[in-house]
């Protein structure tokens, strides 16, 4: 396997440890625990004395060819493959923090990773503070003595804010913080966080990764220290792991990534590209854009646009939903990075747990729709939006 191989070879090879039979398509281990020969192999298994595997909860021997192929196109030294998206952020925070200490987090976040910082780690005495990331000034304001972590997605979901991750990382060092960023809206493809300095990177594999609409899952990447010191023991006694038969599953899906997704970018820029010129659409918000307002950021630390295109109709409420009622191709869906096509209104299903303050701040108002472009044809989608759109008073 060469390191220097790139991630459209790696995703298709990376990790890859055949049986004895010398399969093709890797294969599933669907076991929960290992046997040993005698009991003097168990005692040294558990010792740390010979390399194997222990139990499932663990790891296992699925897993850590995911594991690894994600660790290959992360440029990570180390991975542990979680049961969802979730269960990656909620560990990947808890894992290397205690009562007393203090996180930052930018406010635009998936709702559920907003809860996990702002509701249910304070319940643990770890207290959190949240700002608008996307200037660099308010993360410094924020940090107190206790700052132990900064927390942040980019782009945001849904409205596709940009934060500056090397700028974030400058000052997380400064103080001996850990960067966590969360990589699903960008995929591994586009944006290399660690690259960037940020310290741990977590996916929802549930998203682009699978692609096809089937298992959830997560990964946690970091180098070999961190995740020895704090996610080893937190994972192995926690369990949130993967089950094998998804770490099978994604291994399959990521095989495609790089497919899916350049095909997904050309349809939601194609999308996005049609929507700016029509009469109903007040606003287009899309990384690859030039009107994007953090263009310049984007250019700096991203080598592609987005799977997703954020919009918003000057009919409000009522026009997203008819135009998202009256679509063809595009199913109504909260998730995204799937080759089907998927729309939602954020205000009223993904995000319908915010304060109407707190939707106002992120820019989500009663007329936004997130697009997540799947790998139909590209003249299709622009086709039935054309459609679709004439249910939309101008
Ligand atoms: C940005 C982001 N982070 C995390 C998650 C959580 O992932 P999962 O649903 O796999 O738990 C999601 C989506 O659900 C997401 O969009």
């Amino acid at each position: 396997m060469s390191k220097n191989w790139r991630p459209a070879t790696q995703l298709v090879h990376g990790g890859t440890t055949r049986s004895q039979h010398g399969e093709t398509s890797e294969a599933i281990f669907l076991t929960q625990g290992f046997v040993y020969d005698t009991s003097e192999a168990a005692e040294a298994r558990f010792k740390g004395e010979t390399e194997g595997f222990i139990y499932a909860r663990y790891g296992s021997p699925t897993n850590d060819m995911f594991e690894k192929r994600m660790c290959m196109l992360e440029g990570a030294e180390d991975a542990r493959a979680t049961a969802s998206g979730m269960a990656a952020v909620t560990a990947a925070i808890l894992c290397q923090l205690k009562a007393g200490d203090h996180i930052v987090a930018a406010r635009a976040l998936f709702g559920s990773c907003r809860w996990v910082v702002e509701t249910l780690a304070p319940k643990y005495g770890i207290e959190c503070t949240l700002v608008d990331g996307r200037d660099l000034a308010n993360w410094e304001k924020a940090i107190q003595k206790n700052t132990k972590v900064f927390f942040l997605e980019s782009p945001t979901n849904p409205t596709l804010e940009v934060i500056d991750i090397a700028g974030v990382a400058k000052l997380a060092n400064q103080i001996g913080a850990k960067v966590v960023v969360d990589n699903v809206f960008a995929t591994p493809l586009f944006q290399k966080p660690l690259e960037l300095g940020a310290h741990i990177v977590v996916y929802s594999a549930t998203k682009h990764i699978d692609g096809q609409g089937r298992c959830l899952g997560g990964v946690v990447l970091s180098d070999k220290d961190w995740i020895n010191e704090h996610l080893h023991d937190y994972f192995r006694h926690t369990g949130p792991a993967m089950s094998p038969f998804n770490a099978w599953t994604l291994l399959k899906g990521i095989e495609t990534l790089p497919l899916r997704v350049k095909q997904q970018t050309e349809n939601a820029r194609r999308v996005a590209d049609f929507l700016a010129e029509q009469p109903q659409i007040a606003k287009v918000i899309y990384p690859g854009r030039a009107d994007h307002p953090q263009a310049d950021i984007i250019a700096k630390q991203m080598t592609g646009g987005s799977t997703l295109v954020a919009f918003e109709l000057k009919g409000g409420k009522d026009a997203a939903f008819a135009l998202q009622n009256a679509l063809q191709i595009a199913r109504i869906s909260n998730n995204l990075g799937d080759s089907k096509s998927l729309i939602t209104h954020p205000a009223t299903t993904t995000h319908k747990n915010l304060t109407d303050e707190a939707r106002d701040e992120l820019g989500i108002s009663a007329g936004t729709v997130r697009f997540s472009a799947g790998i139909e044809d590209s003249d299709d989608i622009v086709e039935d939006f054309a459609r679709a759109l004439k249910a939309v008073k101008a």
